[in-house]
C-alpha cells in the first residue's frame, strides 16, 4: 500500500517520503480501516512516539498521521462494537503506524461511527483538534457557563474549535493570534481579539481559564491573568508558568468515542465548523506538508478520492 513515512528525525517534516509499505495486520481488538482521509499535526515529528514503540524500540520507517476517517474492512480477534463496512473516524495510537496510508490497524475503542452525511475530509479534521478542545475546556479546564476564557491561536486548528465550543457553553471568549487572524477568529466566535504582535495581553484583565497552544512568553503572560481559582491549560508541554492562585495543567489528547460523537453531532447540526485550510491527495501530501507560504487551518490528505 502507499504510505507517507519519516525516517530521519533531524529532517523533520521535510524528510517525509511517499513509499510502498506492507498492509497492516489486525491485532487483538483492532480493526483495519481503509483510510479515506487523514489529518496530521506538524509537531508530530518532534514527538518521541513517532520514532519508537512503547518498549522504546526504534520503529522507523514510521507512517505519520493520527487522525482518520474511513471504512472498516476487517476485524481483529476479539474486536466488538464495530462492523465491516462501517464508516468511522478517530484518533490512532501515537506509538503505532499512523493514518497517512491506504490502510491502518487501529484499536476499535479509538474510533467512533462517522455519520453518513459527514464527509470523510471533515471527519478526518476533527479528532485531534476537536478532542483537544473538548478535553481542554471541559475535563481539564472544568469550564462553567459565564466564565471567561482566553483562547490562544483562535484562528488555528485547536483554537477555532475551542472558541466555538466555549461560546456554545456560555463562556465569554477572548481569542488571540496574528494580525491577519482577527477576522477569522471573530468568525469562529471570539468576542474580543488580541493581536499578539501589536496589542497588550495585560489589557484584557483577568480570565477564569486560559487554553494555551503557544507556550513560552505568551504562556507566562497568560498565567498572570488567571483569576484566583482559575486554570491555565496548555497542550505544548509541561507548563513553564503557573497562575499565582490557580492550576496549571498540561495534557496530551486521548481518544474518546463519546466525545467524538458529541463533536461530530455539532458539526452535523451546524453548531461547530471545522477549520480545514488545505486538502491534497496522498501523492501530493509531502508538498502539502511543506508549504512555501503561511497556511491556516488543518491540512487534510484525501487518501481515496
Ligand atoms: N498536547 C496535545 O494533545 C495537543 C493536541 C493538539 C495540538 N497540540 C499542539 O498545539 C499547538 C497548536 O496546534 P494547532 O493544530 O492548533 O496548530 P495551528 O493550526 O497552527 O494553530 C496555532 C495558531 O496559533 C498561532 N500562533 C502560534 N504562535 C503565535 C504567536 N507567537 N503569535 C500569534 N499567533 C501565534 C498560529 O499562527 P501561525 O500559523 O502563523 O504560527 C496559528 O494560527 C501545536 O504545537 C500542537 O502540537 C497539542
Amino acid at each position: 500500500m502507499k504510505a507517507i513515512v519519516v525516517t530521519d528525525e533531524a529532517a523533520g517534516t521535510a524528510g517525509m517520503t511517499l513509499v510502498e509499505r506492507p498492509e497492516p495486520a489486525a491485532a487483538i481488538n483492532d480493526v483495519i480501516v481503509a483510510v479515506h482521509a487523514s489529518g496530521y499535526v506538524p509537531t508530530e515529528v518532534t514527538w518521541p512516539s513517532t520514532w519508537t514503540d512503547r518498549a522504546n524500540r526504534d520503529r522507523r520507517p514510521s507512517i505519520v498521521g493520527h487522525e482518520l476517517a474511513g471504512v472498516v474492512t476487517s476485524l481483529g480477534y476479539g474486536t466488538t462494537g464495530l462492523s465491516v463496512g462501517q464508516r468511522v473516524f478517530g484518533l490512532a495510537d501515537w506509538h503505532r503506524d499512523g493514518t497517512m496510508a491506504e490502510y491502518v490497524a487501529i484499536e476499535s475503542r479509538n474510533l467512533a461511527p462517522l455519520p453518513g452525511d459527514v464527509d470523510f475530509t471533515v471527519g478526518a479534521s476533527l479528532p485531534i483538534s476537536g478532542l483537544t478542545a473538548w478535553q481542554g475546556l471541559f475535563q481539564h479546564g472544568r469550564l462553567q457557563a459565564g466564565q471567561s476564557v482566553l483562547v490562544h491561536g483562535a484562528a488555528g486548528a485547536v483554537g477555532s474549535i475551542v472558541a466555538q465550543l466555549a461560546r456554545e457553553f456560555g463562556a465569554y471568549v477572548i481569542g488571540t493570534g496574528r494580525t491577519a487572524d482577527r477576522e477569522a477568529a471573530l468568525d469562529f466566535g471570539v468576542q474580543e481579539f488580541v493581536d499578539l504582535g501589536n496589542d497588550s495581553l495585560a489589557d484584557i484583565g483577568g480570565v477564569d481559564l486560559v487554553i494555551d497552544v503557544i507556550g513560552g512568553d505568551i504562556q507566562k503572560q497568560s498565567a498572570a491573568l488567571v483569576r484566583p481559582g482559575g486554570t491555565l491549560v496548555t497542550v505544548v508541554g509541561p507548563p513553564e508558568a503557573r497562575p499565582g492562585d490557580g492550576l496549571a495543567i498540561d495534557f496530551v489528547v486521548e481518544a474518546d468515542r463519546a466525545q467524538l460523537t458529541e463533536i461530530v453531532q455539532r458539526v452535523r447540526d451546524g453548531r461547530l465548523r471545522t477549520n480545514i485550510g488545505t486538502v491534497a491527495s496522498l501523492d501530493d501530501a509531502v508538498a502539502a506538508f511543506n508549504p512555501t507560504e503561511r497556511t491556516r487551518g488543518k491540512t487534510i490528505i484525501r487518501v481515496r478520492p
